[in-house]
């Protein structure tokens, strides 16, 4: 059996060491949010958090990520207030960024890596960090809705120095 965090809750799983972590994921965790699209890390609909860092799992080796945090879509929400979304789940919503929907999960995530690294990035920054595949062309709204993002976190931490802290 191996040990993982997943979206902060332990776990044991007893697939093979070089099982593709997308396969724990969605066939012995039940996570089916983290989608398959090419098996070999092109397209990003795989995308999950490890250690806080983007990784493709279709190609990552479940012995290889043994102890570590893992961080799938089910888990980017609950950090936030407003019914459990996050700052950038938010923006997505304003956007209307999902269209068939199916490699947004993986936009998402490595939207979120981007943005937890670098909290005010430029369309070349995002171009260069968020490089999934989306076949229904929604890269403009990807990008709005990640500076949407940005600025609503920008904005809090300046609200939270004007008032004396963050609660
Ligand atoms: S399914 Fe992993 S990158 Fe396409
Ligand atoms: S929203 Fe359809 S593939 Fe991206």
């Amino acid at each position: 059996m191996l040990k993982l965090n997943v979206n902060s809750a332990d776990r044991q799983v007893g697939s093979a060491v070089d099982t593709p972590l997308l396969w724990v994921l969605r066939d012995e965790l039940n996570l089916t949010g983290t989608k398959f699209g090419c098996g070999v890390a092109a397209c990003g609909a795989c995308t999950v958090h490890v250690e806080g860092a983007a990784v493709r799992s279709c190609v990552t080796p479940v012995g290889s990520i043994a102890g570590k945090k893992v961080q799938t879509i089910e888990g980017l929400g609950t950090t936030g207030k407003n019914g459990g979304l996050s700052a950038l789940q938010l923006a997505w919503v304003a956007h209307q960024v999902p269209q068939c929907g199916y490699c947004q999960s993986g936009v998402l995530m490595a939207a979120s890596a981007l943005l937890a690294k670098n909290p005010a990035p430029t369309d070349a920054d995002i171009d260069k960090e968020v490089t999934n595949i989306c076949r229904c062309g929604t890269y403009q709204r990807i990008r709005a809705a990640i500076h949407t993002a940005a600025k609503a976190s920008a904005d809090r931490v300046a609200a939270s120095v004007t008032t004396g802290g963050a609660k």
